[in-house]
């Protein structure tokens, strides 16, 4: 039975089959690590000296907080309102000038209110960076994602069938002293490939979760595999399917008492996000998935000092818009209410 997963799984199939694939102009300044993780952890420690204070947005998960803590800079949370864009007025009255990294995610594959961002730099000395993690292929006013910010950083795995991978770009100055290298798989990447091809031993490998964990908490390069497929990746034909799965939970859940996310028109979504009105309706929709096959996710995990419990952010699910599969083609679902 196929499991419709949030992030499209690795597959040896998916790496043969880019073999006959073009490949697409990689820019020779862009940096290439393991995760997302990996390249804000890059940035901020480029940065380092000079940064006071990161202003990150409240709604976040804590894997990012993780490496902030991590190299001891303190964060400063700001507000974001129903459609996920930042507020402006606190954020300019918490810069500090000259000493200040404002990072703001595209989520979901959407555009963030970037007009009103780029003026806080009218005002202020501030870097600001542009968090890609869930967005890869989009654009802002005929702008590409990646280069609206000053430094920019997105996570491939969440929308390519790869291992891990994240593009780190310094749009202004290039940096000094920023490796560049690729290397093989580590034993986790291994065991998370070698699990796609069903062997008795890895079908029912429970530590999969850790190894997943494993190889995307070590700061490092990105690996042969998934440079290869971010290399060959098909632009046109991933965009096309996830808006089609985009527009089909739209029409699906349009009499569902849940409320959709109005995004910025996403041209390659990451999901479709809903706000539900509490946790028992989370836990609905989660076994609901469950029985279909569908992994639907509450996102994100919040980190401990933020409290947003009485906040419709704290009640956000994702349902997949995987491009490895065409939705509109699944034949019967359980109903749902
Ligand atoms: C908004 C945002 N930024 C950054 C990250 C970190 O990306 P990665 O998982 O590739 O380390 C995540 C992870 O889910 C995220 O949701």
């Amino acid at each position: 039975m196929m499991d419709i997963t949030i992030q499209p799984k690795f597959s040896y199939y998916n790496l043969f089959a880019s073999f006959f694939r073009n490949s697409v102009q990689i820019n020779s300044t862009d940096y290439l690590f393991n995760s997302g993780r990996s390249s804000l952890f890059t940035l901020l420690n480029h940065e380092h000296k000079s940064i006071k204070r990161v202003l990150l947005p409240e709604l976040i998960c804590d894997d990012v907080t993780d490496i902030i803590n991590r190299l001891n800079i303190p964060i400063v949370y700001y507000p974001i309102d129903d459609r996920l864009d930042p507020n402006i007025d606190f954020i300019s009255d918490n810069i500090i000038n000259d000493h200040s990294i404002l990072i703001v995610p595209n989520y979901f594959g959407s555009a963030s209110n970037w007009d009103d961002i780029l003026k806080l730099k009218n005002h202020y000395s501030i870097t600001i960076v542009e968090d890609n993690a869930h967005s890869l292929f989009g654009r802002y006013n005929n702008q590409e994602f990646g280069t609206i910010g000053d430094i920019s950083f997105n996570s491939l795995r969440k929308i390519l069938p790869t291992l891990g991978g994240s593009v780190l770009k310094f749009n202004n100055e290039q940096p000094q002293g920023i490796k560049i290298s690729k290397r093989l798989p580590n034993i986790d990447e291994i065991k998370i490939s070698l699990s796609s091809l069903k062997p008795r031993y890895f079908r029912n490998y429970n530590p999969m979760v850790n190894a997943i964990g494993n190889s995307l908490s070590s700061i490092d390069f990105i690996d042969i595999f998934s440079n290869y497929i971010y290399n060959k990746t098909c632009k046109e034909m991933i965009c096309n399917i996830r808006r089609e799965n985009y527009k089909f939970w739209h029409h699906y859940l349009k009499n569902i008492d849940i409320e959709p996310i109005k995004l910025r028109d996403p041209i390659c979504p990451y999901v479709y996000p809903c706000y539900v009105k509490n946790s028992i309706d989370i836990d609905r929709f989660v076994q609901w998935g469950k029985m279909n096959n569908i992994s639907i996710i509450n996102w994100p995990k919040l980190p401990n000092d933020v409290n947003l419990h009485q906040s419709k952010l704290s009640k956000i699910i994702c349902f997949p818009v995987n491009h490895l599969y065409k939705l509109n083609q699944i034949k019967t679902l359980n109903e749902l209410h």
